[in-house]
C-alpha cells in the first residue's frame, strides 16, 4: 500500500526511470518515479536517494500549472511523494522537444555553438523506440507511418508550443533559463493530452545569472552533485517546498 493506492506486486511496465503499475479503476494508472537515474540510452545508471520525490513534485507542480491554463494532462492525484495517479492513456510513440537555446543533440548534429538564442522556439520530434536508438522523424514520416494524422500532429505541435510559452515565463521569473525540454503525448477518448513527466530529468534549466544547470546534465557530464541541483529547482519555484 502507498497513500490511497494498492500497488500490484508487477509494474505493468518498468521504464528506466518510472515504473508503470495497473489500478482498481481501469482508467487510471499509478505511477512510481523511482530513484533510478540514467542517460546514454541506459549506458550510465546510478541511484539517488529522493530523486523519485524530487521529479514527482516537480511534475506535479507543472501539471496543475498547464492545466490551470486549459491544457489537458494526464494528472489525476499523487498518491505518495513519489507517486502519481494518472489518466490511462494510449501513448504516441514521440517525444516532442521544444529548444529556445541551442544544447545537447541539436550542437552535435548542426553546426550550432551551445547557448546560441534560437530566433525562435523551434520543434524536433524523436520517434520513441529505443531499439532504434529514438531517430528524429518529420511531419510526413509521422502521418504515413500512421503515428498521428495531420490535425493530431498540428494540435501536439500547439499544445507543446504553448507549454514552452507558459514554463519559460514561470522559470524566467525564478531565474531560469528554460534551454528544451521533452513531452510525450497519449490518447484518452478521442483526446490528446500531455502525459510521462515534466521534471529536471525532462528539460534543461540554467542559471538566468551564471549558466550554471540544474538538470539531468549535471549527471550527464559530472558537473557536481544532481540532487542538490535538483533541490535547487525546487526550492526556486516553490519557496516553501522542504525535503
Ligand atoms: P524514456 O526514459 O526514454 O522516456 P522509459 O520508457 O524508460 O523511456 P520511464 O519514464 O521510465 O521511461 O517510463 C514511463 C513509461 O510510462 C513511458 O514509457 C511513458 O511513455 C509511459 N507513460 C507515461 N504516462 C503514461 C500514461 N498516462 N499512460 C500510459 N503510459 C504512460
Ligand atoms: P536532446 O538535446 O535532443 O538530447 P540529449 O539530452 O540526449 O542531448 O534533448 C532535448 C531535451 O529533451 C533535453 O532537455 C532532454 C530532453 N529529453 C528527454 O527528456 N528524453 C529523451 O529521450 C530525449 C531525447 C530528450
Amino acid at each position: 500500500m502507498r497513500g490511497s493506492s494498492v500497488i500490484p506486486a508487477k509494474p505493468l511496465y518498468e521504464g528506466k526511470a518510472k515504473s508503470v503499475y495497473t489500478s482498481e479503476n481501469p482508467d487510471e494508472l499509478i505511477v512510481v518515479f523511482r530513484n533510478d537515474m540514467t542517460a546514454f540510452n541506459g549506458v550510465k545508471h546510478d541511484l539517488f536517494t529522493d530523486k523519485g520525490r524530487l521529479n514527482a513534485t516537480a511534475s506535479e507542480f507543472f501539471m496543475k500549472m498547464l492545466e490551470a491554463e486549459g491544457i489537458k494532462t494526464h494528472y489525476i492525484r499523487m498518491s505518495a511523494p513519489d507517486t502519481m495517479i494518472v489518466r490511462r492513456l494510449e501513448m504516441i510513440p514521440l517525444e516532442v522537444i521544444v529548444r529556445n537555446v541551442a544544447a545537447g543533440s541539436m550542437t552535435k548534429k548542426y553546426p550550432v555553438a551551445e547557448g546560441t538564442v534560437l530566433d525562435w522556439p523551434v520543434v524536433t520530434i524523436d520517434y520513441k523506440d529505443d531499439e532504434r536508438g529514438d531517430p528524429m522523424i518529420n511531419d510526413d514520416l509521422i502521418q504515413v507511418l500512421h503515428i498521428l494524422t495531420g490535425d493530431e500532429l498540428t494540435q501536439v505541435k500547439k499544445i507543446a508550443l504553448l507549454v514552452n510559452t507558459v514554463l519559460t515565463r514561470f522559470f524566467d521569473e525564478c531565474g531560469i533559463r528554460l534551454v528544451d525540454f521533452k513531452l510525450e503525448f497519449g490518447k484518452a477518448g478521442g483526446n490528446i493530452f500531455l502525459g510521462d513527466e515534466i521534471s529536471m530529468d525532462s528539460m534543461r534549466l540554467w542559471d538566468k545569472e551564471t549558466g550554471e544547470s540544474f538538470d539531468k546534465d549535471v549527471y550527464r557530464f559530472n558537473k557536481g552533485d544532481v540532487i542538490t541541483a535538483y533541490r535547487n529547482v525546487l526550492k526556486r519555484i516553490i519557496p516553501e517546498f522542504s525535503l
